[in-house]
């Protein structure tokens, strides 16, 4: 059969803490073509402490790469029409490798991982200066979730990353680094770079001067060297080299050009660069980004400072406030994986919906201590007001209710940094196709809460910045590109008084939650 003749197409990897997806997009239509998905292992070897292979994720996305290119085979669409391709992912996950051979030193340490908790209180102990010294350079807390005291950890406790520093092969970098470099060539001429998004959730990152912060470097202990160079999220940062992977290596020569930590590219897939337009994703965490403009705006009620994008060289860089929160899929594979009260993440919604209410009962997701607005490490998981009425469908929709009572938290420090509450909420991520959870989110913020029909928003955004590089320019960033996106709205159906008594019984069981580690 004929193949169907398109405009340029580009693709986008989108490697989260859960899944890692190809989808390739139509530049003029931002239509999704066709995209595939692989779920990726998370290994707990203690108590604590969260491990992905980086090999297995490499993998992931030649495998999602070949089936994506295959599905588009079937819809006779030429693969040869893929222009650019753009990376967004997991943030703050720690790889080491050596560039010599390719091979990761240690697995990753993934962002919700826990071990260096003892790090984080004895740097806290030395910090130069005043105590904002970290926080006034990066806009982070000094805190388990950033990368710099994961790969303190590795260069403490793995011998290998020792010897590979002391020979000059070893290289750091979050989870794009590794997947650039290694898409570049690898050992074989590989870029070994980053840009400025992902930079800025290491902790050692100036987002002032975009730089990487020689101080900060001195503070934690990390050799400069070993670092990925640092660009804009938007140009061409090398060419695809996998011609060993069979189908894949279709898109050999296919230019690298955008790069993006993958809230950031929601908060690009969801068009909001406007100052004071705001996005909340929901994946294995829940990140809520508003985009402050060319100003650099500090929290004073535990949100971040971020930067949000920098959409070329040449182009300024916009920063945002982000509430994250560390657990909200991640619940729901819990129930899965460690509870087996459902078999698939989809059936969460069928149980919620038998019982319509968590009858009293509270759970509080803490597994990696709470992040914004409290940053408490000693939180753990909690799950309270049960009876002997209560059963697995009550503590399915007291999940649900979690993500959304979360989501809250972080939408009200942001409405207090801000000074203007948000009108309506603009939702992305896997878990909005769950009605339930959307309607209880409007009931909850008591607001209203909208989401695109299409709802990969993270991928989207990697895929406009790599379409829109200088030498690529397939892409054009003007807002009407989108308008013909089409939206689903969630309107509060409650009363006022009972979302605020439900609010407030759960601030009572995170209170419960904090203390259980000392
Ligand atoms: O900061 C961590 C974040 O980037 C992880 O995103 O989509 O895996 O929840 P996700």
């Amino acid at each position: 059969a004929k193949k169907a003749v398109l405009g340029p197409l580009v693709g986008a990897v989108d490697q989260g803490t859960s899944s890692t997806r190809f989808l390739v997009f139509n530049s003029k239509t931002a239509e999704l073509l066709s995209h595939h998905q692989v779920e990726i292992k998370q290994e707990f070897p203690r108590e604590g402490w969260v491990e992905q292979d980086p090999k297995e994720i490499l993998q992931s996305v030649y495998e999602c790469i070949e089936k994506t290119c295959e599905k588009l085979g079937q819809l006779n669409i030429d693969i040869s029409n893929i222009k650019a391709i753009g990376v967004s992912n997991q943030r703050e996950t720690t790889v080491v490798w050596d560039k010599l051979t390719g091979e990761p030193l240690y697995n990753a340490v993934v962002w919700l991982d826990l071990r260096t908790q003892s790090t984080v209180e004895n740097l806290s102990k030395r910090i130069p200066g005043n105590n904002n010294f970290v926080k006034s350079k990066t806009g982070l807390p000094l805190s388990t979730y950033f990368s710099a005291v994961k790969l303190r950890w590795l260069l403490d406790n793995v011998r290998k990353v020792q010897r590979a520093v002391e020979e000059d092969r070893a290289l750091f970098g979050t989870i794009d680094s590794w997947l650039i470099w290694s898409l570049t060539g690898g050992a074989h001429g590989g870029v070994h770079c980053t840009d400025v998004t992902n930079a800025s959730r290491t902790m050692l990152f100036n987002i002032h001067s975009l730089e990487w912060d020689k101080e900060l470097c001195e503070f934690f202990e990390i050799p400069m060297k070993i670092l990925p160079n640092v660009r804009s999220s938007s140009e061409i940062y090398g060419l695809m080299k996998i011609s060993h992977s069979l189908k894949a290596g279709a898109l050999e020569g296919v230019p690298i050009s955008g790069c993006l930590g993958d809230q950031s590219a929601a908060l690009v897939g969801q068009m909001c660069f406007q100052d004071g337009q705001a996005k909340n994703t929901y994946g294995t965490g829940c990140f809520l980004l508003c985009n402050t403009g060319r100003k650099c705006v500090f929290s004073e009620h535990g949100l971040l400072t971020t930067v949000a994008y920098k959409l070329g060289r040449d182009k300024p860089v916009y920063y945002a406030l982000e509430g994250s929160v560390a657990i909200a899929g991640a619940v729901i594979r819990w129930l899965r994986d460690n509870l087996g009260i459902i078999k698939t993440s989809e059936e969460i919604e069928k149980l919620a919906k038998e019982v319509g209410t968590s009858y009293g009962c509270y759970f509080v997701p803490a597994f990696s201590g709470l992040y914004a607005p409290y940053w408490e490490p000693s939180a753990r998981g909690i799950i309270c007001g049960l009876t002997q009425f209560t059963n697995k469908c009550h503590i399915a929709f007291a999940a649900l209710e979690a993500v959304c009572f979360q989501t809250r938290e972080i939408l009200d420090a942001m409405n207090r940094d801000c000074g203007i509450p948000l009108s309506h909420l603009q939702v992305d991520g896997g878990m909005t196709n769950n009605k339930i959870l959307m309607q209880l989110q409007a009931d909850i913020l008591y607001i209203p809460v909208v989401k695109p029909s299409m709802p990969e928003t993270t991928a989207l955004g990697a895929a406009m910045a790599a379409g829109a590089a200088e030498g690529v320019g397939v892409w054009s960033l003007e807002p009407e590109d989108l308008s013909a996106v089409t939206m689903e709205r969630f309107e509060p159906q409650i009363n006022a008084e009972e979302s605020e008594i439900r609010y407030s019984t759960w601030k009572k069981a995170v209170m419960k939650s904090v203390g259980w580690v000392t």
